[in-house]
């Protein structure tokens, strides 16, 4: 696995997504409520670009005549045929054990830890023996 500097966390607001390219792959990075999700943008029945369908939720009913609306802004569903898709882990939710969309860990990282500047300056080991400072060079 290879990490790979995407954006800028100001780049993708909640509940927004971006499109980018990473190794020649399309991906799309989801903000939901300040965690980042990142899948494929081909949807596997015939290859639209999910970034561009609406972001929903999952309606599921275990009676009859009554709806449970969850996983608000967590569903992306195709703008071609309405394949809908996890954007945590990709699951389709049309065929869950036949199709999927390809998924990545997405996280954010501390500028600092990810951005270096080019300059280094030479640093040297410094200790203290009796009374005297010390540098290694
Ligand atoms: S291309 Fe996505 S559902 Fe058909």
């Amino acid at each position: 696995m290879s990490f790979h500097v995407v954006a800028q966390v100001s780049d993708i607001p909640v509940g927004q997504r971006k499109l980018v390219e990473v190794k020649g792959r399309e991906v799309v990075i989801f903000n939901h409520e300040g965690e980042f999700f990142a899948i494929l943008n081909r949807c596997p029945h015939q290859g639209a670009a999910l970034c561009e369908g609406p972001l929903i939720g999952l309606a599921q009913s275990t009676t009859p005549g009554e709806i449970e609306y969850t996983k608000l802004g967590e569903i992306i569903r195709c703008p071609w045929h309405g394949w809908e898709f996890d954007v945590r882990t990709g699951q389709s939710y049309c065929d869950p054990r036949r199709f999927r969309v390809k998924a990545y860990a997405a996280h954010v990282e501390a500028g600092a830890s990810v951005v270096k500047g080019p300059y280094v300056a030479e640093t040297l080991n410094v200790s203290v023996e009796n009374d005297y400072v010390v540098v290694d060079l």
